[in-house]
């Protein structure tokens, strides 16, 4: 029986990664450690409240108390830490939080995995600590430039968990994934902002020229990554994960239109990001070397995630409304 201790499982990628392992081990136990900041929601595991292998802590990855108290009550193998500020522009106007959970956060339970022990402790950083490039791809030993406050604060926690390997011998793997996409992503992010803009009939707003690339990776994929990296990585690694599919934000935008049967004007051009990293690409041999490659076809997963927001207004229209309405009416006045 492994026991996995996920921070941040009520977000995105933590809420699919704990369905994809209780649909993948019959006996696994999981506790899930989130505050329920606004990209926070218990929706998106409300299948397992009834679940005796499933424990759900409200609390702060920033909070010794918490922490300490998870690690003595159910002494877990595996530690995966998603816990995190992770949009962009919020990072521009507003880096406190993201200096205090990213990094801070990470500290903590790097010093709670310390004194209590464990198997592994799987630090979720993301492409985006390496900066921006123009042409070719990024390997694991290549400088860190992050270039926001969000990737900056990410960058600060991948080499402050390394730092745990080097110097205590926590058995500590890193792993940096590209643009993940899928159900249950807050619709603040590209992809599902602008599938439930369009579903709407609302402006879909491009950045600058629209050129930017981001590599995109299903989030299926990544979740069957990390349980591969944790079976079969090597501690004090960093391993790239990476779909293979380079976009450019014109070509997202055009085949959300088409998907959805809507019209080339609601695309909107506005006032590009400030300092808008312009392409972000990873080599990722070093996964496929140790057996691990995406399986998912990037147009179908694409349709299927459409479909998924298609069908599940119910799950994102609370999301924008409120708070959320007021931040994007601010933050997008172009429109
Ligand atoms: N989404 C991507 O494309 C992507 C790509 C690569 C890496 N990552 C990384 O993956 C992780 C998860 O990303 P996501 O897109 O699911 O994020 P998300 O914003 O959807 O979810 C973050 C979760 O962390 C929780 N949280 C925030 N601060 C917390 C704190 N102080 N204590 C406890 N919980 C807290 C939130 O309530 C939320 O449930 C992040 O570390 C992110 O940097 C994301």
């Amino acid at each position: 029986m492994k026991k996995y201790f996920i921070t941040g499982g009520c977000g995105f990628i933590g809420s699919n990664f704990i369905r994809y392992i209780f649909n993948h081990d019959d006996s696994a136990v999981i506790i899930n450690l989130d505050k329920l900041t606004y990209a926070g929601n218990l929706k998106n595991l409300a299948e397992f409240n009834n679940s005796e292998r499933y424990f759900f802590y409200q609390g702060d990855i920033c909070d010794s108390k918490i922490v300490k108290e998870i690690f003595k009550k159910h002494k877990p193998d595996y530690l995966i830490n998603f816990a995190a500020e992770t949009h962009v522009d919020r990072s521009l106007g507003e880096p406190d939080d993201f200096i205090q959970t990213d990094i801070f956060g990470a500290f903590n339970l790097l010093e709670t995995a310390r004194e209590f022990g464990l198997e592994r402790f799987i630090q979720i950083s993301t492409d985006e600590v390496y900066g921006s490039i123009e042409k070719g791809s990024f390997s694991e030993t290549d400088a860190l430039m992050p270039r926001n406050p969000y990737s900056a604060s990410k960058a600060g926690a991948d080499r402050l968990a390394y730092s745990y390997f080097a110097t205590y011998d926590l058995p500590v793997i890193i792993t940096r994934a590209s643009n993940n996409y899928g159900p249950y992503q807050f619709p603040e992010k590209l992809i599902p902002l602008f599938v439930t803009n369009a579903i709407e009939d609302k402006k879909l707003p491009v950045y600058g020229d629209g050129k930017n690339v981001r590599d995109w990776l299903y989030v299926d994929d990544h979740c069957e990554a990390i349980q591969y990296i944790i079976d079969s990585g090597k501690v004090g690694e960093i391993y790239n994960i990476g779909g293979g599919n380079e976009l450019t934000n014109i070509q997202i935008t055009d085949l959300i239109l088409k998907e959805t049967n809507k019209p080339e004007s609601l695309k909107q051009f506005i006032r590009d990001r400030l300092g808008h990293d312009r392409r972000y690409s990873l080599n990722c041999e070093k996964l496929t070397n140790i057996g691990w490659r995406p399986k998912h076809d990037f147009h179908k997963a694409m349709k299927f995630t459409i479909d998924w927001y298609k069908q599940n207004g119910d799950w994102w229209k609370p999301l924008k409304s409120g708070e959320y309405l007021k931040y994007y009416k601010k933050h997008y006045k172009e429109l």
